[in-house]
């Protein structure tokens, strides 16, 4: 009886602070909801995008063939776009104006980089997908950044180390893979 009168407490006793925890949860939250304005770095609302300004930046005019290509940003990042994409956005299902210049079969007598033999593999099902782009490479701006002179908002000191001087320009990730994984 004694035993059982125990039990009950400590279950009472619990269910209290379960509760108690909860609801300082909800207060956490709330306050932060209540100063969402203040999360972003645009300090406007982050639930409408009426009020967005953007920056007032001149975007990269070189046209494909006339521009000149930017250094990677570290070892296998995805390299900058170096040319204007003017007229090529958005990209659908039906029309990738990038693939028409980037295609592995095509690039070479354009002079533009070849996708890398990563953007014709497909990683969930571990097999290649041969001659044609895998999906998850499709959507090529979701990766791949056009460039503007707009100033950074916050400052960035990163400096890349490159394990040679060739991959400074040019990715060899699908050979270093599983580098450091045994
Ligand atoms: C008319 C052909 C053409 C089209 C269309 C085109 N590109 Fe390019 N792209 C090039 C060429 C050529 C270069 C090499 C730089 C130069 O000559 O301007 C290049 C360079 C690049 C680079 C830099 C590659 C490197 O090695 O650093 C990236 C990334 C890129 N393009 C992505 C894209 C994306 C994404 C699209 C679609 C939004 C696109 N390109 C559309 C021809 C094209
Ligand atoms: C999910 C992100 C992602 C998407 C989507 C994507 N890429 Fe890439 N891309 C990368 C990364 C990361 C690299 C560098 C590492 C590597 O080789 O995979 C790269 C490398 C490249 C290179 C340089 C190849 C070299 O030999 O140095 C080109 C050109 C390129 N991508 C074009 C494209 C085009 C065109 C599309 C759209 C059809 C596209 N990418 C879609 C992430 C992406």
């Amino acid at each position: 009886m004694f035993k059982k009168t125990v039990f009950v407490f400590i279950g009472v006793l619990a269910l209290f602070f379960v509760a108690c925890g909860s609801d300082e949860k909800k207060d956490a939250n709330q306050s932060a909801l209540s100063s969402a304005e203040d999360l972003g770095l645009r300090k406007t609302s982050l639930q409408s995008e009426d009020s967005v300004i953007l920056p007032n930046a001149v975007y990269e005019s070189a046209m494909p063939g006339e521009s000149e290509l930017i250094q990677r940003s570290f070892e296998n990042a995805p390299p900058l776009i170096s040319h204007s994409v003017d007229g090529m956005l958005p990209l659908s299902a039906d029309s990738n104006i990038c693939l028409t210049c980037h295609d592995k079969a095509l690039a070479a007598d354009l002079n533009a980089t070849a996708m890398p033999p990563t953007h014709y593999f497909d990683f969930v099902n571990n097999k290649s997908t041969g001659d044609v782009v895998s999906n998850a490479r499709f959507s090529c701006t979701q990766c791949h950044v056009v460039q503007s002179d707009a100033k950074p908002i916050v400052g960035n000191t990163f400096k890349a180390d490159f394990q040679n001087e060739t991959l400074k320009n040019k990715s060899n990730l699908i050979d270093t893979l599983n580098e450091g994984i045994k």
